[in-house]
């Protein structure tokens, strides 16, 4: 936040005590419903609206991927990827990214920045 011009494009949105690791929070910034996440305290930000059938994306099951090698089945990524609770679209929360799909279908995404304590989406 060092110049004004960034400074305009920044919302609170929350107190980062409110986003714990491994939480979520979603929060309404002028009419855009965002899921917020804390993934070993880094931050990041979906849409809620599910780009399937407008569902709320980011309310459903948090959990990881099942990773298959040449010789063993392994759940990885433990608490990234998150499930659409109306039809079970995943996506990862990193990117935003349907896990089955990653070219086809994606969740916009928003930078969120940390600053004395405090949470702020950029858009
Ligand atoms: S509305 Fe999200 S999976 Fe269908």
């Amino acid at each position: 936040m060092s110049d004004a011009a960034d400074a305009d494009d920044l919302h609170f949105v929350a107190s980062a005590d409110d986003l714990p690791p491994g939480d979520r929070l979603v929060v309404d910034v002028e009419n855009r419903e965002i899921a917020l996440f804390n993934l070993d305290g880094d931050y990041y930000g979906l849409s809620n609206y599910c780009v399937h059938q407008g569902g709320p994306a980011c309310e459903g099951r948090l959990g990881g991927l099942l990773v298959e090698t040449d010789d063993e089945l392994r759940y990885d990524r433990r608490g990234e990827i998150v499930s659409c609770p109306w039809h079970g679209w995943e996506f990862d929360v990193k990117t935003g990214s349907h896990v089955a799909r990653p070219d086809q279908y994606r969740l916009p995404t928003y930078e969120v920045l940390e600053s004395d304590g405090d949470l702020y989406v950029r858009f």
